[in-house]
């Protein structure tokens, strides 16, 4: 499903990437753990198509990402790759079923099915009460499960998850983690997670260690 041979990444004179290999099998969670600075984010966004490597190629689903441009590049990613961030990142004036939608949107999807799909997904996540609450009259447990629904809705082979439960208390985290293997059981998705809980990284199929911009574990 995801494939990164060779890359390389430099801000400056600091080199954060130094020949990064990897392969993702479809339908594998996979976490990847290492001390801050270590080149986690960079990989991750460059693997979302959000950064740019300097040298190095990325292929999700046999694609050559970066061979593609501008809008087919931006289609690519709304259509494949879902992200989970940190922060939420919601959008403060619109509700939650609204927040999920606009991924669909930006797909061109009909509102009605789009808005029958972010639906289905508030129940899946347990939040059907929920979905006309904007972003601050939800917990952050609750604001964290729909930027995961957002990350869904378009049915993404690939969902890319940076520190998903950083924020959360122990109770909140340990269902986001279960959320996780709860996708991949029931839409197969592939799930790279980067994260500093031990609980989870253990709990995924695989481990993956950077340290220094290099995978020194797999
Ligand atoms: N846009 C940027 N410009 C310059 N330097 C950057 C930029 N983004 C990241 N860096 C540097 O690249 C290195 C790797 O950053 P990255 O965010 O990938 O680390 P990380 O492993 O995700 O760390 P953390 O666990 O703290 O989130 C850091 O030293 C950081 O300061
Ligand atoms: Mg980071």
């Amino acid at each position: 499903m995801i494939h990164v041979s060779d890359l390389y990444k430099n801000y400056g004179n600091l080199e954060v990437l130094k020949g990064i290999q990897l392969n993702i099998k479809k339908g594998e969670v996979v976490s990847i753990v290492g001390a801050s600075g270590a080149g986690k984010t960079t990989l991750l966004q460059i693997i979302g198509t959000i950064g740019n490597p300097d040298k190095g190629k990325v292929f999700i689903k046999n694609t050559d990402v970066f061979s593609l441009h501008g809008k087919a590049l931006a289609d690519f990613r709304n259509k494949h790759i879902g992200f989970v961030f940190q922060f939420h990142n919601l959008l403060a004036e619109f509700t939650a079923v609204e927040n999920i939608c606009i991924p669909a949107f930006i797909a061109n999807e009909k509102p009605n099915k789009a808005e029958k799909q972010a639906k289905k997904l508030l129940s899946f996540l347990n939040l059907t009460e929920r979905a006309n609450h904007k972003p601050s009259q939800l917990s952050g447990g609750e604001q964290q499960r729909v930027a995961i629904a957002r990350a869904l809705i378009n049915n993404p082979d690939v969902i890319l998850a940076d520190e998903p439960s950083g924020n959360l208390d122990s109770k909140n985290r340990d269902e986001i983690h279960k959320l996780f293997f709860n996708l991949r059981d029931n839409f197969g998705q592939t799930i790279v997670i980067v994260t500093h809980d031990k609980g989870l990284a253990e709990m995924a199929d695989r481990k993956i260690t950077m340290s220094d911009g290099k995978i020194t574990s797999d």
